[in-house]
């Protein structure tokens, strides 16, 4: 497996999946290269963006196989075949199960639209909001077995405003997600994020 060789999955809009792509357009993702979508949705809109984009894609729907498990096995030996060795969930609405897990521990990261662990699983955005809070932001983490659970590579704030909607203060988050995510992923694709026990550090 190589660390540069990256799968990225999604199941919506893709807008993390587009930001993504441009940065490797612009010789910024530490020589990650984008080998694959996986997407659990073959209708939804990221599925046209790698088809824009050129990049092969892996529609496949959990619904077409016995289980969790064989549907997972199905992506593994894609993923296998392409020596893929980084996983980048992008808005991929799943649970991953240990059948993905333990080939690719520690090679599966996340970016989630608060700052972990507020404010984990769905609707964080609209969670922080209703909670009031004045500062939330964006998180980047390992995925465990867990929901929003793994240890925490990289965080950024983004302050509540007065009056903010949830379409305002999600536009605001996603700008900050387009920035950071390549960090991250240029870092992991060069392997220089070390973790010890959960204390990741991003370093040569
Ligand atoms: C992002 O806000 C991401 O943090 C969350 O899902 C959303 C995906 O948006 N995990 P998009 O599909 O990349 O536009």
């Amino acid at each position: 497996m190589e660390w540069s060789r990256i799968a990225v999955f999604a199941s919506g809009q893709g807008s993390n999946f587009a930001a993504l792509v441009q940065a490797q357009r612009e010789n910024r993702l530490g020589g990650g290269q984008i080998e694959l979508l996986v997407s659990d949705k073959p209708e939804a809109l990221v599925a046209r963006r790698a088809e824009e984009a050129g990049i092969p894609a892996l529609l496949l729907r959990p619904k077409d196989f016995a289980g969790r498990e064989q549907y997972e096995a199905a992506i593994v030996a894609e993923l296998q075949r392409r020596n893929i060795g980084l996983v980048v969930l992008a808005g991929y609405m799943r649970l991953i199960s240990p059948v993905l897990l333990a080939p690719y521990a520690g090679r599966i990261i996340n970016i989630h639209p608060s700052l972990l662990p507020a404010f984990a699983g769905k609707d964080a955005i609209g969670q922080a909001l209703e909670y009031g809070v004045k500062l939330t932001g964006v998180t980047v983490h390992f995925v465990d077995g867990g929901m929003d659970t793994g240890p925490v590579i990289a965080q950024r704030s983004v302050e509540v405003n007065p009056g903010d909607t949830a379409e305002s203060l999600a536009e605001r988050i996603h700008q900050v997600e387009y920035a950071l995510y390549p960090e991250v992923v240029a870092a992991m694709a060069a392997s220089k994020v070390k973790l010890n026990g959960r204390m990741a550090t991003l370093g040569d």
